[in-house]
């Protein structure tokens, strides 16, 4: 190991609320014993799996009282009022480790944090050869986040990314104490989520006959792409694995707008009745859903509910962005609608249809998500904005009342560039520098102090269009998600630029280790 990974060197990402360093340190060792106390769940096993690897120790998980040396996880309801859900201590000195919390969560994040503070050759996959010392310096840390939704967002609708990848990547977000995985199933480009009823969905939407050439966007390649999509069995696998690393899967099916590689495969519910084909270039596609049509609503609804049925998420994300309401205006069947009910502009239309979907995930025990757009026709009202047009929709929705993610186009775009020049790989455009992101105020300055609650948090976005494998989708996220990640959690007066680049040059190493391809620090 090199100097500057010794364990003296503490470099928590995100850093945590308050860290007391005390003399001396603890020595993890082949006879220590993890200490599950009642409540702790599964977090202790978790724990020890991810210690056991690397150490080639037994770290037997034993229920019981703590006893000297060992690693104690306790979980204890009281510590609500002070940790919320997710916080924790921990403590270590010479004679052991306890973390503490109100729930599994909260064990999971101090767990975290406790890798962090041993070698980076923790988090190797394979035993690491003597002689390691696996040493943690003595500490006290009390530790909450700042936000509720700490999210990423990923886009296999453009570029498929296999189930292994997911995993990968909540696993790394997990890391980061990232809470929340938003997947963009759907789009004009394909549909990937199997749906029982709508066979077609997958059958025709999830194959398009080309794509976009790499280095020349205008031009086809030529390659048939797919059929490539989710089955449910996968979504549910996917979704139990992230719940052990205590991420929550959010789905987005994108509607009214985005949604072509559905109409290919159920022409009927356009306004026009097709027949379509699956996009095979980027950009938006003026056919969309026929709100108009009362089957077109119950197919969508549908499919909201088996989407309901997979993902156990709090919130569904109906998309709702760049919806072009020109097929409308020309629609009987819409302009029928509008009539009936009242409606003077095709926007409100749009609202109408947000709110049966907005009612439907009610009845179910959700809440319906949609980008900014969803403000143009008037709020349905209880729907939740995710403002990526600038945070002026997000501060809107916010003085209105409802629930805000900010995830502006200005700091949280991971598809744009991170650097100028030709070294860079292709993407969509923009330039948003690690630096930027990590000054990122989520909490808009002008907003009321009461309306403050209302921003739930923030999401990067990685859209999938200049994102080819998975290998390009680490490049875009990282090391800006590790800002992001700092940014959602800790808090907003203890933010250092130069401190936390200091950190993020050691933590390179351990995501070196969780083989991660970000992209390098530049040189200073
Ligand atoms: C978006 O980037 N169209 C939400
Ligand atoms: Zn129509």
């Amino acid at each position: 190991m090199q100097a500057a990974d010794t364990a003296n060197d503490i470099a928590i990402i995100p850093a945590p609320v308050e860290l007391i360093r005390r003399s001396g340190d603890y020595t993890l060792t082949g006879t220590t014993k993890i200490v599950a106390r009642p409540g702790s769940g599964s977090e202790a096993e978790f724990l020890a799996a991810r210690l056991r690897a690397p150490t080639g120790f037994a770290l037997p998980v034993v229920g019981g009282n703590a006893t000297d040396g060992c690693i104690e996880l306790l979980v204890d309801r009281s510590l609500e009022t002070a940790l919320g859900h997710e916080g924790y201590r921990l403590s270590v000195n010479a004679h052991g480790v306890r973390i503490r919390a109100s729930s599994r969560a909260g064990l999971f994040y101090g767990g975290i944090t406790l890798c962090q503070l041993l070698p980076s050759a923790i988090l190797s996959a394979q035993r690491v050869p003597q002689p390691a010392r696996w040493t943690i310096p003595c500490v006290d840390i009390e530790d909450r986040p700042r936000f509720s939704w700490r999210g990423l967002l990923l886009d296999p609708a453009r570029h498929f990314l296999p189930p292994e990848f997911i995993k990968k990547f909540v696993d790394v977000m997990a890391f980061h104490k990232l809470n929340t995985l938003q997947l963009h199933l759907t789009d004009d480009q394909g549909w990937r989520i199997e749906i029982q009823k709508y066979p077609r969905l997958t059958q025709i939407g999830s194959v398009r006959s080309e794509s976009p050439r790499k280095g020349d966007r205008k031009q086809g390649d030529g390659t048939p792409y797919g059929p490539f999509f989710y089955t449910q069995k996968q979504i549910r696998e996917l979704v139990a694995y992230a719940q052990d690393r205590h991420v929550t899967l959010v789905p987005e099916i994108e509607m009214p707008g985005h949604f072509l590689a559905a109409l290919a495969a159920y022409p009927e519910y356009s306004c026009r009745g097709g027949p379509f084909a699956v996009r095979t270039r980027w950009g938006i596609e003026p056919d969309i859903l026929c709100p108009g049509n009362d089957a077109a609503v119950g197919f969508v609804t549908d499919v909201l509910g088996e989407v309901t049925e997979l993902f156990p998420s709090r919130f569904i994300h109906i998309g709702g962005d760049e919806a072009p309401r020109d097929r409308w205006k020309n629609c009987p069947k819409c302009q029928a609608r509008m009539r009936a009910e009242g409606l003077a502009k095709e926007a409100q239309l749009q609202t109408w249809l947000n709110h049966r979907l907005e009612k439907f995930l009610a009845s179910r025990g959700r809440r319906m998500i949609g980008w900014d757009e969803i403000l143009e026709g008037g709020l349905t009202p209880d729907a939740v904005v995710m403002s990526w047009r600038g945070t002026k929709g997000g501060i809107a929705a916010a003085e209105a009342g409802h629930d805000v993610i900010m995830s502006p186009t200005t700091h949280c775009y991971f598809d744009y560039a991170q650097a100028r020049g030709p070294q860079e790989p292709e993407c969509i455009g923009g330039w948003i520098p690690l630096e930027k992101v990590y000054e990122f105020e989520p909490v808009p300055p002008t907003l009321a102090e009461d309306k403050r609650r209302h921003i739930l948090g923030a999401q990067g976005n990685l859209w999938g269009e200049y994102m080819w494998t998975p290998q390009d989708v680490e490049y875009f996220a990282f090391p800006r998600a590790v800002a992001l990640a700092e940014v959602v959690w800790s808090p907003s007066q203890s933010r250092n630029l130069g401190d936390f680049l200091g950190r993020l040059r050691r933590h390179l190493g351990r995501l070196d280790r969780l083989g991660v391809n970000y992209r390098k620090l530049d040189q200073r």
